[in-house]
Parts: C-alpha cells; structure tokens; sequence
C-alpha cells in the first residue's frame, strides 16, 4: 500500500499549526501565564521556547520525516526497543483524545447559548449544575448528560470522517478551510478586546512581571508543560505527520515557522481575552486578578460572564469566541487521533478504515465516561496527570535515547539537508544537555511535590485509580502493543542506504 502524502507542503504547514493551535492557546495559556507570575512568566516561557520547544519540533519532523513512520515505526526503525516509547506516546495521545472531545463538544453547546447569553447571570453554577450536572466526585458517575451528548456524538462522527479520507484528502483539506477561518475569527476577538475601556488593565494583570516567581521551581514547571502542549511534542503527533512528507523538504523552516505561528498566535488571543477581562473587572469594580480563574473556568464561567457584560453584539461576540475555540480544538482533536491511528495501520498494516474503525471506536466508548456528571472531575485529573507525567516523561526518554544513543549529529545533517537556513551545533547541546536536565529535575519535582501534596485535593482513592491509573496504563499497554506481533514487511524499515543519505 502507497503512504499516503501531504499535497503541498503549505498543506503540511497548516495541518502542523491547525494540530499546534488549539485548546492550549485559548483558555490555558492565558490562565497559566497570569497565574505564574504574568510578565515574569514569559521569561521562563521563551527560555522553554527555545531550549526545548523549537529543538524538539525539529527533532521530530526529521525522525518522522527521515523513517517515514508514526512515533512507533520511527522510533523503531532507530532501535528496535525504542518502538516502546513510540507506543507509551502514542497511548498518552489516546488518552487526550478522549477527553479532547468533550471539551470541543462543551464549546459547540456555548456557541448556541451566546445567541441569548442561556448562562443567565450566574454563569458558574450554570456550567457547573445545570450543563454540566456534576456529582459528587469523580468516582460517582451519575449517568450520561443528555444536553452534552449531541455536540458530543458530532465531534467525534465529523472527526471520524475526516480521518476516513486520509491524510491529504482529509486532514489537509478540512485544516486549509478551518485556519484561515480561524485566524479571522481571532482577529475579531483581539480587535474588540483591545477597544473596550479597561482593556488596558487586562494587558497589564498579563503582563506585569512578578520577578519574585522566577525563582519558583513550578513557574519553570508550568513553563515547560504549557510549551509540550501547546506545540502538540513529546505524544506523537509531530513524528506522525512529518512521516507523510516528502523527501526534499524544508524540515527546520518548517519548524520555525509552526513554532512561530503558534506561539505568535497563542500571544495574540491572549491579547483580545485579556482585554475582555479587563473591561470586565472595570465593569464590576473588582481586580483583573479576581476576575480571571482556573483553567475550564476561563473560556466557561469567566468568559460568559464578560460577554454579558459588554456593551453591544453580546451574541455576535459570544458565537465568535466559541467558534474560535471549536476550530482551533477541532484541528488540534484529529492530530491528536492520527498519532495513534498511523501507529497502528504502520505495524498491522491493516487498511486505514479499520484502524479507524476499531481504534476511533475504543475511543469513542472510553470518552463517555467525560459525559457523565463525574466527567469534569475525571477530566481535571486524567488532563494533570497525563500533561505533568505522560507527555513530560515521553519528551525526556525522546530526548535521552535519541540525544546520548542514536547518531544525533547525523540527524542534524539530514535536518539541513534541504533547509534554508542551517541549525548549528547548539541543537545537540539542547537535545543532549539542555533539556533532559531541566525537564528531568521538573519531572522529579513534580513527582515528589504530588506525594507531599496530592493533586486539586481530590481523595487518594480518585487520583489513585483515574490519575495514576492512567499514567500505569500508559506503560502497560506501550508494552502490551509493543510485544504485539505485527506485519514486519511493513514496519517501515527504510533501507541502510536510505538511513544513511
Ligand atoms: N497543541 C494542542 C493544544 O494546544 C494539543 O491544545
């Protein structure tokens, strides 16, 4: 069977960014910046930017464009052991894709609920209690939310056919019509953000340093793990899609500028979020800081209520934002799906239907448990665990098997094979020295500072068997997929003479 291949390169550019810009950039990166020291955050932000971000992206594209493989294959055809750490990157994928959805799905609902601002004025209990019915706690399910389960069965369906038609026909395509639309859609939230009184305020709570939390070990934490996410390395994904290149391509360019673009973007709506906020807090005579919460509550407590607030197309605005977030976590959604999707067809060698078949489906089924009334607690967990412990831990045996026991200085020179600009020695230093280092010190202190402080205080019991439970599961079923016999013919083992070129 012929590897399917990316139409144009811009098709690759965008599918790359499209998986890039998502959920991260909208509601994450805003709270995280403001929440670890604002302007003195983006010093550690830049600091990951560059030692890790843009190394790793280029380390990835050329492993995936160099093996023509899914993390798995790739990896594999490196060192026949290392297909494991293709596979526990990939399942960490899996795991993010089920609960992906729900969020997208979440989004879809708003947009309908701005035409007439449903959320009412108190917008917390509406998320939490009446859309979202939530229970008890994460281990009392407390059935299926009905008022989720539409947008829900939709993400997944629209995402399903997509994938059905493949990389160029599929992927490609539905990323060309929904980038464009997203970056216009953006830059109607940053201009109307920017135009509002107060807008300023907001600016300044975002960017105002607070030099003291530099020095924090968990401000560099935050740093590392919002630039994994948000670049979509260390699960997968990059290694997959630079496999469906062709050989001639510009590998490090690419990697600037998908870095570039994301991050550019992910400033950019931060912009028009903060203004909002900002007018907002002078609208209720409060602090910005009051008026900018955790994670979920951003884009579905906070937000509603600021566009409640404003003076004029409430609903306009309102749709705008949600669209924005639908599309940017839709194209994000099925990059996260294809990582595990082209592990599988590359080892079984199965049509590209089945794969989708089975493993959509396993997905599908996994992700209801994100629809029950326990859904937003299994989420907060199952997100922690996998973003602070699955992606983190992926990235650093990436970076130390390929950095200390591959020939990275070969790497190197297939990546400036066909670039315009050249990357220079200080790649392998940041591959080598650089990043294993501060991530495997984040990695250990996060681990130990979960013992001494169990996460979001949920009981032992829930973080034991959904956090936990997850991470193990990202290990046992890497090893079980591993193991696994698969059609050896297509393992995608490129020839010597081709490794070496
Ligand atoms: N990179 C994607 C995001 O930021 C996964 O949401």
């Amino acid at each position: 069977m012929a590897r399917d291949q990316w139409g144009t390169k811009a098709g690759f550019l965008l599918a790359a960014i499209g998986s890039a810009v998502g959920l991260g950039n909208i509601w994450r990166f805003p709270y995280v910046c403001a929440s670890n020291g604002g302007g003195a955050f983006l010093f550690p932000y830049f600091f990951a930017i560059i030692t890790a971000g843009i190394p790793i992206l280029i380390l990835e594209f050329t492993i995936g464009q160099k093996f023509r493989g899914g993390a798995p294959a790739a990896l594999g055809c490196m060192n026949k052991k290392w297909e494991w750490l293709g596979w526990f990157q990939a399942v960490v994928a899996f795991f993010i894709a089920t609960y992906y959805a729900v969020i997208v799905a979440w989004s879809i609902s708003y947009i309908g609920f701005s035409a007439k601002q449903a959320w009412g004025v108190d917008t917390e209990s509406f998320f939490f209690e009446k859309y979202l019915n939530v229970s008890d706690g994460p281990l009392q399910l407390g059935g299926i939310q009905l008022q989720i389960l539409i947008p829900f069965l939709a993400v997944w369906l629209l995402g399903y056919i997509i994938l059905s038609k493949g990389i160029k026909n599929g992927i490609e395509k539905a990323n060309k019509i929904i980038i464009p639309l997203l970056l216009f859609l953006t830059g109607v939230i940053v201009v109307r953000g920017l135009t509002l009184p107060g807008a300023l305020d907001g600016l300044n709570y975002l960017f105002t340093p607070d030099w003291g939390s530099i020095w924090k070990p968990e401000v560099w934490v935050a740093a590392y793990g919002q630039i994994f996410f948000s670049l979509s390395i260390g699960f997968a994904i990059m290694i997959t899609y630079a496999s469906y290149l062709p050989k001639k391509t510009d590998l490090v360019n690419s990697a600037f500028i998908t870095a570039f673009s994301n991050h550019g973007f992910e400033l950019f709506v931060a912009l028009g979020i903060f203004g909002v906020l900002g007018y907002m807090a002078g609208v209720q005579g409060v602090d910005v800081a009051e008026v900018s919460k955790a994670g979920v509550g951003l884009a579905f407590v906070v937000f509603p209520a600021a566009i409640s607030a404003l003076p004029a197309l409430k609903g306009t605005v309102g749709a705008v934002f949600f669209i924005t977030l639908v599309f940017a976590g839709f194209t994000s959604f099925i990059s996260i799906i294809e990582a595990y999707i082209t592990g599988v067809i590359d080892k079984f060698n199965i049509p590209r239907q089945k794969a989708l078949n089975i493993f959509v489906g396993i997905s599908f089924v996994v992700s209801f448990i994100f629809v029950t009334g326990a859904g937003l607690y299994v989420l907060d967990i199952l997100d922690y665990f996998i973003n602070n412990f699955g992606i983190v831990l992926g990235g650093i045996l990436e970076v130390i098997l390929v950095g200390w026991f591959f020939d990275l200085e070969g790497l190197r020179t297939h990546a400036n094979r066909y670039s315009n600009f050249a990357i220079g020695k200080w790649w392998n230093y940041m591959i080598k020295f650089v990043t294993p280092l501060v991530l495997g010190f984040m990695f250990v202190q996060n681990l130990v500072q979960n013992f001494i402080e169990p996460y979001g205080g949920y009981s032992f019991g829930s973080l034991l068997i959904i956090g936990w439970g997850a991470f193990v599961l990202c290990f046992v079923f890497a090893f079980v997929f591993y193991n696994m016999k698969g059609d050896s013919s297509v393992m995608l083992q490129p020839s010597k003479e081709e490794v070496s070129k």
